[in-house]
């Protein structure tokens, strides 16, 4: 894919995106899973290929008609679990100069999943879950590549602890990534919609830039933050 229009920033890099949902199985039937719809990745990971970049994108039960947005030359790698997408991830990463964990990871799984379909058996019933391995978390402690700049993303709600940028704050702190892309949902907004918003944090909490639109003009603006740091970096 050839960079057109104004922006080439990120021709000769290398970027991995992850986008959409992990499901964790039950049984062969059944998985715990998340409303991401993958949107936003997909829309991050065309950006970047039209800025010029060269592109994997992990695509965690994304469908197909969500994947048919992105550009030719876009390598896709499907995942299903939490676990398939950080082996993916990893491997992208070795020789990436950004990453972008744009994927909802499940932060726990089923202990087991059954070989067999599970049958109902009247009343009640337990789940054990065990935490997933934070695959954000790893990429800042234990960078497959050394340099490399780590983006994460958090789908945020206010609640009675704080408001969306107080958790955000936080989480900014919290995860040691570069950049934080907080999106506030709940209440219509956010998952499956065309439009959304967006606040960048920096590894400190301190709020870089909001923006609003399209998805694909919101992956554009992010670009626009994270292209000066991936230029820093390499300098
Ligand atoms: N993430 C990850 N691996 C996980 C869980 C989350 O890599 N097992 C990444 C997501 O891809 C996202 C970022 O971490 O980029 C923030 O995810 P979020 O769910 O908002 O943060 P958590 O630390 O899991 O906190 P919580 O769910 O409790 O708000
Ligand atoms: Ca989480």
């Amino acid at each position: 894919l050839v960079a057109t229009g104004a922006r080439a920033d990120l021709a000769g890099r290398r970027v991995v995106v992850s986008a959409g949902g992990t499901r964790e199985p039950l049984d062969p039937v059944r998985f715990l899973g998340n409303r991401s719809t993958g949107r936003q990745g997909v829309a991050l990971a065309r950006a970047a290929a039209e800025r010029g970049a060269q592109v994997t994108l992990v695509a965690a039960s994304v469908a197909t008609d969500v994947l048919a947005g992105l550009p030719v030359g876009v390598d896709v790698v499907p995942v299903e679990t939490g676990a398939e997408l950080r082996t993916a991830v990893r491997t992208a990463a070795s020789d990436a100069d950004v990453v972008v964990m744009a994927a909802a990871v499940a932060d726990y799984r089923p202990q087991s999943a059954a070989d067999a379909k599970l049958k109902k058996s009247g009343g009640s019933t337990t789940l054990t879950l065990v935490e997933t391995v934070d695959v954000l978390r790893e990429l800042v402690t234990d960078p497959p590549r050394d340099g490399q700049v780590v983006v994460g993303f958090a789908a945020e709600t206010g609640d009675a602890d704080g408001d969306v940028l107080d958790h955000a704050r936080a989480k900014a702190r919290r995860k040691g990534a570069d950049l934080l892309v907080v999106n506030p949902v709940g209440a219509g907004r956010g998952f499956g919609t065309p439009t959304n918003e967006i606040t960048v944090l920096d590894r400190a909490g301190d709020v870089l830039a909001s923006a609003a639109g399209t998805k694909l003009e919101v992956a554009h603006t992010v670009w626009d933050l994270v292209v000066p740091v991936v230029d820093t970096r390499a300098a």
